[in-house]
């Protein structure tokens, strides 16, 4: 019989990357090469049958949706921003926790009318501000979102925060809370169905570190 592909996992790099290796090697996968110093995108894992890809963040949804990773690990917000089509979420890795935002300048006035927002979270953004009936211009950004409104680009930005350092630094202070944020693990629709057993027996040692995790630190 042809051997089947190793269950593929993408993972989001930076520091979602770093503690989610943490929760990998006590569900008793573990890298053969170190991320931090290989150039390598597919890393073979202890075991033969789970590879795994390393992706910026935003990268992980589209390939968990269509199927080129069976499973990833992803920050909510960014799963928000993607959207859910072809995704399930079945689990909480309550880790890379932080908030997702609306931060204005310190003591700026209400804005009248139209707010602009600058973001890389564009669509959270739009709704957002459509649920409480507010006009908005959304400004796409890639990085450095604080300085839209300090030179006058937004009124406005959503951003991730977590201690608050960043915006302080910058003369900003959040104002409203759009959602709490940790990362989660997906899995592809079809794979869930078409990998059940495999996925299920990986769901299970991650909820198991995870709850170890939580345990150890309580
Ligand atoms: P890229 O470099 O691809 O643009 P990024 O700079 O957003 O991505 P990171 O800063 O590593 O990448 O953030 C990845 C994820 O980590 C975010 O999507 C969010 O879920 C979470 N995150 C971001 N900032 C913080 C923070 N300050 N504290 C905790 N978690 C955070
Ligand atoms: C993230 C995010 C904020 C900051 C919030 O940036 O984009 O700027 O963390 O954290 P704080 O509330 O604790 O200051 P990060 O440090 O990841 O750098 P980046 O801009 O390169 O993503």
């Amino acid at each position: 019989m042809a051997q089947r592909q190793p269950l593929t996992i993408a993972l989001s790099k930076g520091r979602i990357l770093k503690e989610t290796l943490p929760l990998l090697r006590a569900a008793g996968i573990e890298l053969l090469e170190d991320p931090e110093t290989s150039r390598r995108l597919v890393f073979e894992t202890s075991r033969a049958d789970v590879r795994i890809l390393i992706l910026r963040a935003t990268d992980v949804p589209p390939y968990v949706q269509y199927g080129a990773a069976d499973m990833g690990v992803a920050g909510k917000d960014v799963l928000m921003e993607h959207g859910a089509a072809g995704l399930c979420e079945p689990l909480d890795l309550e880790i890379a926790r932080c908030r997702l935002m609306v931060a204005a300048l310190k003591d700026a006035p209400e804005v009248t009318g139209r707010v602009r927002v600058a973001t890389k979270f564009v669509n959270v953004a739009r709704s957002h501000f459509a649920s409480r009936g507010r006009q908005a211009d959304v400004i796409k950004l890639y990085g450095a979102m604080e300085l839209a409104p300090l030179v006058g680009l937004a009124d406005r930005i959503v951003d991730v925060v977590d201690t608050g350092n960043t915006l302080r630094a910058n003369g900003l202070e959040p104002v409203e809370l759009i959602a709490r944020v940790s990362s989660r693990l997906v899995v592809n629709r079809a794979s869930l169905k078409t990998r059940h057993a495999e996925i299920r027996e990986i769901m299970d040692l991650m909820e198991a570190a995870v709850r170890e995790r939580r345990e150890e630190k309580a």
